[in-house]
């Protein structure tokens, strides 16, 4: 039987890289939720309809060049509102979560609406100056030309946009335990994962 870890959080609060992490550790799948949405917003900006282009996605789509764009983040947001492209994307995850002996889904509905069985839920999440700190960083080692301000500001409006829409907003489920990574070294925030999934398993 399939173990589901449902791992959500707001943007750049380590998620992405506990769930590697965990999966690596537990030889778990793992599935990114935000790369659906990306390849989707993807599509939008070369002028697809998002409903289409979500309904159309096919898994090599999660393997494109740029999606890690500031400007692909962003109409990820603004395709995510639409419950349209929310319920195109819900089969494919919920299948994602059943695969082999246990699946990671991260993303910001993965505990309340795709998987509110999983075994595991967690809510990872940092003050939005640290993760705008992080993702600032990241962004000038990657070579990009930005302000803190102007991340902080993304970080700021995407946190907006994704814990106030009306589908499926980022919320901690009522079973979901939180990490808050603020004061947290990556290998602190992936050991109290672990333990976490452990006692669970
Ligand atoms: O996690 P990531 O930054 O890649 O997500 C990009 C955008 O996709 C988020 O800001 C959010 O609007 C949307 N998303 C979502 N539900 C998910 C994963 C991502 O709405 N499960």
């Amino acid at each position: 039987m399939a173990f589901t870890v449902a791992i959500d959080g707001p943007a750049a609060a380590g998620k992405g890289t506990i769930s590697k992490a965990v999966a690596a550790h537990f030889g778990f799948a793992h599935l990114d939720t935000g790369l659906l949405y990306r390849a989707t917003g993807a599509r939008m900006l070369e002028g697809s309809d998002p409903v289409d282009a979500a309904r159309a996605l096919r898994p090599e789509d999660l393997q494109r060049d740029g999606l890690r764009r500031a400007d692909v983040a962003e109409a990820a947001s603004q395709v995510a509102a639409n419950p349209d492209v929310r319920a195109a994307l819900l089969a494919f995850q919920r299948r994602f979560a059943r695969l082999g002996d246990g699946a990671v889904l991260d993303g910001r509905d993965i505990g309340t609406v795709i998987c509110p069985e999983a075994e595991v839920k967690l809510f990872v999440t940092a003050a939005p100056e640290i993760r705008a700190r992080r993702r600032y960083d990241e962004l000038v080692d990657s070579g990009a030309e930005t302000s803190f301000q102007d991340v902080l500001a993304d970080v700021r409006a995407r946190d907006a946009r994704d814990m106030g829409r009306a589908d499926a907003p980022l919320r901690p489920a009522g079973d979901a335990v939180e990490i808050d990574t603020s004061d947290l070294s990556i290998d602190q925030a992936v050991a109290r994962a672990v333990a976490v999934i452990a006692a669970a398993r």
